[in-house]
């Protein structure tokens, strides 16, 4: 029995664009979601589709815009990843840089540039770009002209940029996933997929038909990358993390049940192509009726994924009668606190071996490859006066999360094509918009209002990180 990685793992680390590339108005880029989603207390109105970013004060700061500028560092950064002998990196283009509204009848140069560059200097190294097509990113133009994907026609839209950049990366780019953390939509409408929900919407209805046509969109997006390139491996990515019963009492563990497949929807549609019966009831018992064009169906049970991409930061636990104040924070996901867990300083349970059952449960259900592109701890960290910073929690968090993956991969024998930390090096967080809740293994220095030199240093996990990537991960 081996109990290593394989040889060809993909050690790496992720970001997005919308949280690390700023240059929002550079290179003939479009203004893009994240462009209008603000710090402070309007983010979470403005992210959930609540507020209308139109209405938000004249002075509202916009992390995202800047965010730590990886658009004017990008070869240095490169170099960073090359240091800790980066396998992979997983990375999304911006949608906006390459169609500034969507509608455009040919790509903005600048922006496919900007990629190329990147991608070239990321082979040079000998780093296998993974891309995710769209990581809550996508111009503002089709938002307010369409509603976003409520209209079909940002289906057309998303597959002109998917042929963009399929022919342009031709034989540069082997992995890809359609959307970031597709089921996002239901908990973050706007910031998941620019959905707001204007009065007298059926919030429900609208979700779900959107989701509809990001379901449809990412199974032509598949058809549309074999057909470019037979090499091309396409994914669709979950945010994950699996519901444990609050209880042994059976309501409870038909309840965590009911809650995993509120989230594995979106991927049982685009893995095993087609509705599943537990939603087609749901969406008959609510009364929300999906409008779909003929052949849709069909599209969806001919074109399904390769491989199967999630995040994970923690298991949830949930409850079929209500418990008072045992509620915690968690990726967007509210979960009831697990006695048994530790909390990061945000509050988010931490569960190494939630993650081995996780990935247990994904393999078990699809039978895919699957493929780990986040994971890691979000902390305030401390530069001491002689520049370092010891980061000893995060390398503490990461060793556990690794050796329980080693044990999903070697002991049960789970298919992993690899492993990306989230944001290896300090990005803007997703939900609060903060500078201060870092995952990386490199320091940016920017604060949460936009102050600092944006000068990158290594931490301890740098060097930490470098030796479990050497070693294929026996030295942790
Ligand atoms: C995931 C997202 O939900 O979690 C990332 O795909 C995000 O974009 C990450 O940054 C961590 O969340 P946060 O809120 O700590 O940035």
């Amino acid at each position: 029995m081996t109990l290593k990685f394989p040889d060809n793992f993909l050690w790496g680390g992720a970001t997005a664009a919308n949280q690390c590339e700023g240059g929002w108005d550079q290179g003939g880029k479009g203004l893009s979601v994240v462009d209008v989603v603000p710090w402070g207390e309007n983010r979470r109105p403005v992210m959930s589709g609540k507020m209308d970013y139109r209405s938000l004060p004249a002075d509202s700061y916009y992390p995202g815009r800047v965010a730590i500028d990886m658009y004017g560092h990008m070869k240095e950064d490169v170099a960073l990843m090359a240091e800790m002998g980066f396998k992979c990196y997983r990375f999304s283009m911006s949608w906006a840089r390459i169609f500034p509204t969507g509608m455009e009848a040919v790509p903005n140069e600048a922006g496919l540039r900007f990629y190329e560059e990147l991608i070239d200097e990321l082979i040079r190294n000998h780093i296998e770009p993974v891309v995710t097509i769209c990581h809550f990113d996508m111009p503002i133009y089709l938002v307010d002209t369409y509603g976003s994907w409520k209209s079909r026609t940002v289906i057309d839209a998303y597959l002109k940029y998917c042929q963009a950049i399929f022919e342009r990366f031709k034989g540069k780019v082997h992995y890809w996933m359609t959307f970031n953390e597709i089921n996002m939509l239901m908990h973050l409408p706007f910031m998941g997929a620019g959905i707001r929900i204007e009065a007298g919407e059926n919030k429900e209805q609208v979700k779900y038909q959107a989701a509809h046509h990001e379901l449809v969109a990412s199974a032509l997006a598949t058809k549309l990358a074999h057909e470019i390139d037979p090499e091309n491996k396409i994914g669709c990515m979950l945010a994950a993390g699996q519901f444990y019963p609050y209880t042994c009492d059976p309501d409870d563990v038909l309840q965590a049940m009911q809650k995993d497949r509120e989230n594995y929807f979106f991927i049982d549609v685009q893995s095993r192509g087609e509705y599943p019966c537990y939603a087609k009831k749901y969406l008959e018992r609510q009364g929300i009726k999906i409008e779909m064009e003929p052949g849709d169906l069909d599209i969806l049970k001919t074109y399904t994924v390769d491989y199967v991409a999630f995040s994970y930061y923690a298991s949830r636990l949930t409850s079929a009668k209500p418990v008072d104040g045992a509620e915690t924070a968690g990726n967007v996901f509210k979960s009831l606190k697990n006695p048994y867990l530790k909390v990061s300083e945000w509050g988010w349970q931490i569960d190494p071996v939630g993650l081995r059952i996780t990935m247990n449960a994904i393999y078990d259900r699809y039978q895919k490859p699957i493929f780990i592109v986040e994971n890691g701890l979000g902390a305030k960290d401390t530069v001491q006066p002689d520049g370092t910073i010891e980061d000893d929690y995060r390398i503490e968090y990461l060793r556990a999360h690794i050796q329980e993956m080693k044990k999903a991969v070697c002991e049960d024998g789970v298919d992993l094509i690899g492993y990306t930390p989230w944001g290896w090096i300090d990005l803007v967080s997703a939900s609060t918009g903060e500078m201060s809740k870092r995952y990386g293994f490199v320091y940016v220095d920017r604060d949460d209002a936009g102050n600092g030199t944006l000068a990158r240093s290594r931490k301890k996990s740098f060097y930490w990180y470098k030796k479990v990537i050497e070693s294929n991960g026996e030295t942790l």
